[in-house]
């Protein structure tokens, strides 16, 4: 093949390949690791980016699968090795992962560029890993292909199929309600998580590894197939393959993360009624390749994709039935006059991938003529109260408080706000517009889950399921509800919402785009002079490094000094 790149070519030549003092320490300690020369020699070395961790249960088949993957590299000709990244376990790791999504960049990053690399494989999937990786793999740009961890089974309660998170909240507020006995709600705990792999809603889990699908870095559909079916280890074993010839080929991140393979993910974005959490990992995504994806570009994209994927929260079925549908294929064909299908991949291009495809499940994921919801996956809002913008998923709340006027009940931490949530005598209607602040990057720190705020015990157990609720910090994928969230810039760091107090009116109007605080600028200004922020400790490692440098939401919360397609130059090897 023409411009096939020669073994004295590869990045790893530099270790292996040479004569001298440095190489013959490199190629002395591949045999005390048991291996001859003659297994590397000539080789691309393909790095396995594995987070892979005891208490990340979503990632729990990440070692069997990383030895597939393996076998698929040797098969190919290439030699495989693993390295352990961390595992950023969205269930477990305090306050949020949100925190560590830009440390774990780094770490892909330093650890590709650090080692003798030809071509990288990510296995990843949980919530921040998919652009963490991502991100710190574009910023190297060697050949890389994404294998997604995939959606665990559904869930199962009484015959009842359950789905990650969504179903949660959609039982803790009965269970607060008193509809749910102690006894259910513990059956439910043992049924809802009945395999490894992601989360089987529509959460951001399943949305990244859509996107990076859709953006062309895995085989084409691997983020459909659940995690527990054995085509995922197939899947895993022929990206292992393919890597080999990517790095023959020199088809690197660059190639395939074009200005219209992100307008694809958009548009695939707003097809799913993907997770909010989305938006700001597209955006670090894009601007770390040099594309400048702004929240209009979102809104843009809203106004002119229906939701077809009905999957919850926004609608009924769980990943394991998308997959049942066609799975990822199956949408880009119902998509087709919309999306750009020349757009190339790991191995060709959409258009190719949707070939042969069929939909078997329409209902699952729906044609163009009978979408879900016409418009309005997501939705930007501007106003005096976000004048940077914030986000809402109108498809996923209740249509009457699209448009709301009510006023506001302020919290400025999550404690009080719990407290306050679970108090019956709480001065509250099903017309308030509850508020939590200092929970954004800065705040948080790290913009922590917390956007869909409760609803007073109260209020549930009058019936009321839905009301407008505002937080600068984020919501899971998995949450649903009038839930306004990513509010830019921040309380912390002075933004308006800082100047809200219990009582102003706040009125939404979604199909204006519109979020106002109904109180005079001067005012508005005068509360924000005296306003200060609450202590935090920022003093030292990590944290400190985070608040001095974390962007707002609307820039993708990057690092300041990591958003840039500057690639660094390949270390000296002496
Ligand atoms: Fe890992 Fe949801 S907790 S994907
Ligand atoms: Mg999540």
């Amino acid at each position: 093949m023409t411009g096939r790149k020669k073994p004295e070519e590869f990045r790893s030549f530099r270790w292996f390949g040479v004569r001298d003092l440095r190489s013959f320490g490199h190629r002395s300690r591949l045999y005390q690791m048991g291996y001859d020369n003659a297994e590397i020699a000539g080789k691309p070395v393909i790095a396995i980016i594995n987070t892979w961790s005891d208490i990340n249960p979503c990632h729990a088949h990440l070692r069997t699968r990383a030895e597939e993957v393996k076998r698929g590299v040797w098969q190919a000709g290439g030699f495989p090795i693993e390295l352990p990244a961390m595992s950023l376990a969205e269930t477990y790791v305090k306050p949020t992962t949100m925190l560590y999504r830009n440390f774990l960049a780094m770490e892909v990053e330093e650890l590709i560029r650090s080692h003798p690399v030809d071509g990288v494989v990510l296995l990843a999937g949980c919530d921040k890993t998919t652009p963490a990786t991502i991100m710190g793999a574009i910023q190297v740009d060697l050949p890389t292909i994404f294998v997604p961890a995939g959606p665990m089974l559904r869930g199962n309660y009484r015959g009842q199929a359950l789905g990650s998170g969504s179903d949660v909240w959609k039982y803790w507020a009965e269970k607060e309600a008193g509809r749910i006995t102690e006894h259910e709600w513990g059956v439910m705990e043992r049924g809802i998580a009945r395999s490894f792999g992601t989360c089987m809603t529509m959460g951001t889990a399943s949305t990244m590894t859509a996107l990076a699908d859709t953006l062309g870095l895995s085989l084409p559909g691997a983020s459909g197939i659940p995690a527990a079916d054995a085509g995922h280890s197939r899947i895993a074993a022929l990206s292992g393959a393919r890597i080999v010839g990517m790095v023959f080929e020199d088809l690197k991140p660059s190639d395939i993360l074009t200005v219209k393979a992100f307008e694809n993910a958009l548009t695939v974005h707003m097809a799913m009624a993907g997770s909010t959490n989305a938006m700001i990992h597209l955006i670090a995504m894009a601007r770390r390749c040099g594309v400048d994806l702004t929240l209009d570009d979102f809104d843009r994209m809203s106004e002119k994709v229906p939701v077809l994927c009905n999957i919850r929260p926004t609608g009924e079925f769980l990943m394991e039935d998308f997959y049942y549908a066609g799975g990822l294929p199956a949408l880009w064909k119902q998509l087709k006059p919309l999306l750009h299908l020349e757009e190339r991949n790991v191995v060709g291009s959409i258009g190719e991938a949707i070939r042969e495809v069929e939909i078997h499940l329409p209902d699952v994921i729906r044609p163009l003529d009978n979408p879900v919801a016409a418009r309005g996956g997501t939705a930007i809002l501007k106003g005096n109260l976000a004048p940077q913008g914030c986000v809402m998923k109108p498809a996923a709340a209740d249509p009457a408080l699209l448009k709301h006027r009510g006023p506001a009940l302020v919290f400025d931490d999550y404690e009080t706000m719990m407290e306050a949530v679970n108090d019956e005598d709480l001065d509250v209607t099903a017309d308030t517009v509850l508020i939590l602040r200092n929970a954004g990057p800065v705040g948080g720190p790290g913009m922590p889950e917390w956007g869909m705020l409760p609803i007073p015990k109260k209020l549930l157990k009058q019936g009321v399921r839905d009301m407008v609720r505002i937080s600068d910090a984020r919501m899971s994928g998995t949450s649903y509800g009038a839930c306004i969230l990513h509010v830019a810039p921040e309380a912390y760091v002075g933004g308006p919402l800082a100047a809200v107090r219990d009582g102003d009116i706040i009125a939404l109007d979604v199909a204006c785009r519109t979020l106002t605080l109904e109180v005079a600028s001067a005012e508005i200004e005068r509360r924000l002079s005296e306003w200060r922020p609450p202590e935090r400790d920022y003093s030292r490692g990590f944290l400190k490094m985070h608040a001095e440098h974390i962007q707002q939401a609307p820039e993708g919360c990057d690092f300041t000094f990591l958003q840039s397609p500057h690639k660094l130059p390949e270390p000296e090897i002496h």
